[in-house]
Parts: structure tokens; sequence; C-alpha cells
């Protein structure tokens, strides 16, 4: 695979859009109380300019937020989301999880790999297509997913993906199965990412026929679910509904210790990893 000199980018901004950048990250640091809690979207940001998470987007955020260009440099290196070399118009990403796999998504995986000719996080020669393997996407109910830039295109085949990559190879117009009305660049994907909505949040369904059955079965048969336990630890009367960082949040839960392990669990877990090992 080759990346054209033209997509690798220079070492630093020009001043129209450095100062563009900086009034959209001076927006941006204002979310937060600590300045450094923005460069999650900063690197966002920074691939909405340049296609990845570019030498010179590191320097700007290092620099903006008064951090080492390292230390940026091993947040924007921890998540798959943030490219580290210059990123297709669009990322086509084959969910290969678990349900997926088992439901096609492996042989989808295998043929548009074959057809498009590149493998994991590798882009075509005309930049257009960046192919991915991805993690769940909890659309398990339509597996197996094929996303575009994020956009949802449900129970897919081989045939259905390989018309996908087609297309959009030949600059035709595709259209999520879920959701957004038409997919954008990943760009501007990425710009949204970065917090600076472009309205379409909204556009479409999101939670299709399949994602609702359980919660329709659940109403026509009167099921609800369990009440969290009082303060004494018994549900029903007096039972409350915890709080964010109230007793019963996850947050305000300490952390297992040796102690809270009975040597009876400790025994039945040791055996099960051996299992595994065997
Ligand atoms: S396993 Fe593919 S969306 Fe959940």
């Amino acid at each position: 695979m080759s990346i054209e000199t033209s997509r690798v980018h220079k070492t630093a901004y020009d001043a129209e859009t450095h100062a563009r950048l900086t009034v959209d990250s001076d927006a941006i640091v204002a979310r937060y109380p600590q300045a450094r809690s923005a460069l999650l979207p900063m690197l966002h940001l920074v691939q909405s300019e340049d296609g990845y998470v570019s030498p010179r987007g590191i320097a700007f955020c290092a620099a903006h937020l008064g951090l080492s260009t390292a230390e940026v440099s091993a947040v924007a290196t921890f998540y798959t989301q943030y490219k580290r070399h210059p990123n297709g118009t669009y990322t086509v990403g084959v969910c290969t999880n678990t349900l997926c796999a088992i439901m096609g998504g492996d042989a989808i995986w295998e043929d548009l790999s074959d057809h498009l000719g590149i493998g994991h996080d590798e882009t075509t020669d005309d930049g257009v297509i960046t192919l991915e393997r991805v993690e769940c996407n909890a659309a398990c109910d339509y597996a197996p997913v094929v996303m575009v830039n994020w956009e949802f295109f449900d129970n897919q085949t081989p045939d259905s993906a390989r018309q996908i990559a087609d297309d959009l190879t030949a600059g035709k117009p595709v259209v999520p199965t879920r959701g957004a009305a038409s997919v954008c660049s990943f760009k501007e994907m990425s710009r949204v990412l970065a917090g600076f909505g472009d309205g379409r949040a909204d556009e479409g369904v999101g939670a299709g026929v399949p994602t609702l059955r359980g919660v329709e079965l659940a109403r026509a048969e009167g099921w609800t679910a369990a009440e969290f336990p009082d303060a004494t630890g018994s549900a029903g009367a007096g039972a409350t509904t915890p709080t964010v960082g109230g007793e019963q949040s996850s947050a305000q839960r300490p952390a297992t210790t040796p102690a809270d392990v009975s040597p009876a669990a400790e025994l039945k877990k040791q055996s099960t990893d051996d299992a595994k090992e065997s």
C-alpha cells in the first residue's frame, strides 16, 4: 500500500489554520474544569483537520494544554480511534466480535479484505477506504454489522458489504440502514467527535424492532426489574434507587481485596484457570 506524498502533512499549521484551531480548542477546553481533560476531543479536532493525529497535531495539543508531546502521544497511541497515519475518507469497519463473527462477520472481513487488497488499518491506494476489524458496536441484534464512519449497516453479507465498498470507491452515496440518512467523511465525523455537532444526531431510527423486542415483551408480560436493596440490605418497602456517587453507586464501591475472597471461591477460581490452560 502506498500513501500519497501530498497526504502527508508538514510540521506546523499555517497562521490561519492555527488561529481557527485555537478558537475551537478554547471552546473545547472551556467544557472542563482542567485544561488537560480536553485532550481526547482535541485529538479528534486535529484529526478533523489532517485526517489523522499528525505530528503537528500532537505538537498543537501539547502546546495548547501545557503537556509534553510524549504525554499527548501516549494518549493518542492508546485508543484505536486515533489514527497515526493518514486515514481514508471512509473507515469501513467490519465487526468481527463474537456474535457478528459467527453470524457472518468473519466471512465479510475475508471477502472485503481480498476485494480491496488491504488488511486491517490499511488504506486503499486511492485514499478512499481504510479497512478495520472493529469490536462490538452494541448492534448485536443486527449482526453481522458493518460500520462506515460509525454509521450502521445492519444485517450485512459479503455481497452487500462489497457493494458498499464499491459505491464508496465510485463516489456514489451510501445509505445507512439506521440512524443518519447519509455518511459523512472521516474528517467531518472527527469534528463531530470533537464535540461540534452537525445537527444530525437525531436523524433516523436508532433502536429498531429487534432492539426493542425485549422491553416490549417485558411490558406485555408485566415484568419489572428487581428493586435495589435499602440501607439494611433488603429489597421491597423502603428500597431506594442509587444516585450517582451514592452508597450503591459503583463509583463509591471499595476495591475488592484478597480479604473479600473466600478460600473456597479462590480454590474454584484457581481450578477454573488451570482448566483453561490445560
Ligand atoms: S458483536 Fe458485532 S455488534 Fe456486537
